[in-house]
C-alpha cells in the first residue's frame, strides 16, 4: 500500500492482537484480533464502552502486559518490554505526594542522569523540564505540592512529566475523565495546543465522542465482547482546532457517525443477550 516514492512505515503497527484473560469463570477474550497504525505525528483516539478493552490495548503498548497472539511494534522494533519512548498518562495522576511540581516533573531525568549521562545534556533535559512546566501553565505553581493543586493542575504535571524524555508516543489513558466539564475543556485545549508545539504523537483512550473528535485526526472505534476495532473514522476537521469548534455542522457530523457506530454495538450486545 505505500505509494510510489515511499511514505515512512507507521510508528506504531499492531497486528492481530489478541489478549485473553484467565478468570474464574473460565478464559476472557479482551482483545480479539486488534490491527491497526498511528502514523508519525498522528493523534489516534480509541472509543468505545466500558470493558471493550481499551486500557488493555494502552498497558500492551506500554509494554506492561503481553499479548497472548498477535505483536506490536514501535519504530520498527517489536514492543518487548517497557521503554522510554513511551510516555504514560492515566486518569488518576501518578505524582508522589512529597516531590513538588519541578521535581515530580525532572523525576524521569533523575533517573536517566545517574545512569552517568552528560551533565551538559543533564542541564538541557532540565531546561527541557521547565520549558513544558511553562507549556502546561503551571509556572506559578513549579514549587506546589500536589495537594495544593487542582485535579487540572495535577494532569497538566503528570503530562509534563510524561513528555519531559521526548518519548516517541504518548498513551493517554481517559487523562481527562475525572475533572469538571469546564477544566476538562480547558484541558483538552492545552493538550491541542501541545502536542502540535511539541509535535508529539499521540494514541488517547476516552469514551467521550465528542473529546476524540475535538482531538482526533483518527478514531478507531471499538465493540465489546470481545473487544475488537470496527472502523476507523478519518476527523477532517482542520487545525489548528479549538473548542470552540464543537459547534461547527462538520464537527457534529463526524460525532454523529462515531456515535451510530457505538450505539450499533449496543443493539448487537442487547440482541445477543
Ligand atoms: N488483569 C485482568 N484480568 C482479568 N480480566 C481483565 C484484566 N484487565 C482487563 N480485564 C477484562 O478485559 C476487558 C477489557 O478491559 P479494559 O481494557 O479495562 O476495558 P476499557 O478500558 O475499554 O474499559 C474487560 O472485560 C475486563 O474485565
Ligand atoms: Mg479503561
Amino acid at each position: 500500500m505505500t505509494p510510489a516514492g515511499g511514505e515512512a512505515p507507521p510508528l506504531l503497527r499492531l497486528r492481530s492482537v489478541t489478549k485473553v484473560f484467565p478468570s474464574e469463570r473460565g478464559p476472557v477474550t479482551a482483545l480479539s484480533d486488534i490491527s491497526f497504525d498511528v502514523e508519525e505525528g498522528e493523534f489516534v483516539c480509541l472509543v468505545g464502552t466500558s470493558g471493550c478493552g481499551k486500557s488493555t490495548i494502552l498497558t500492551l503498548v506500554a509494554g506492561l502486559l503481553e499479548a497472548s497472539d498477535g505483536r506490536a511494534w514501535l519504530a520498527e522494533s517489536e514492543i518487548l518490554g517497557p521503554g522510554p519512548d513511551r510516555g504514560l498518562v492515566f486518569q488518576r495522576d501518578n505524582l508522589f505526594p512529597w516531590l513538588t511540581v519541578t521535581e515530580n516533573v525532572r523525576f524521569g531525568l533523575t533517573l536517566s542522569a545517574n545512569r552517568s549521562r552528560d551533565p551538559a545534556e543533564v542541564k538541557a533535559l532540565q531546561e527541557r523540564a521547565d520549558g513544558l512546566i511553562k507549556a502546561v501553565g503551571l509556572d506559578a505553581f513549579r514549587d506546589a505540592l500536589p495537594d495544593q493543586l487542582s485535579g487540572g493542575m495535577r494532569q497538566r504535571a503528570a503530562i509534563a512529566r510524561a513528555l519531559v524524555l521526548r518519548p516517541r508516543l504518548l498513551l493517554m489513558d481517559e487523562p481527562f475523565g475525572a475533572l469538571d466539564a469546564q477544566t476538562r475543556e480547558r484541558m483538552q485545549a492545552m493538550l491541542l495546543d501541545l502536542s502540535q508545539s511539541q509535535g508529539t504523537t499521540v494514541l488517547f483512550v476516552t469514551h467521550d465522542v465528542e473529546e476524540a473528535v475535538l482531538l482526533a485526526d483518527r478514531i478507531v472505534v471499538m465493540h465489546a465482547h470481545p473487544g475488537r476495532v470496527v472502523d476507523q473514522i478519518i476527523v477532517d476537521i482542520p487545525r489548528p482546532r479549538h473548542v470552540r469548534m464543537k459547534l461547527d455542522p462538520a464537527f457534529a457530523r463526524i460525532r454523529g457517525r462515531v456515535l451510530d457506530m457505538l450505539h450499533a454495538s449496543e443493539t448487537e450486545e442487547e440482541s445477543v443477550a
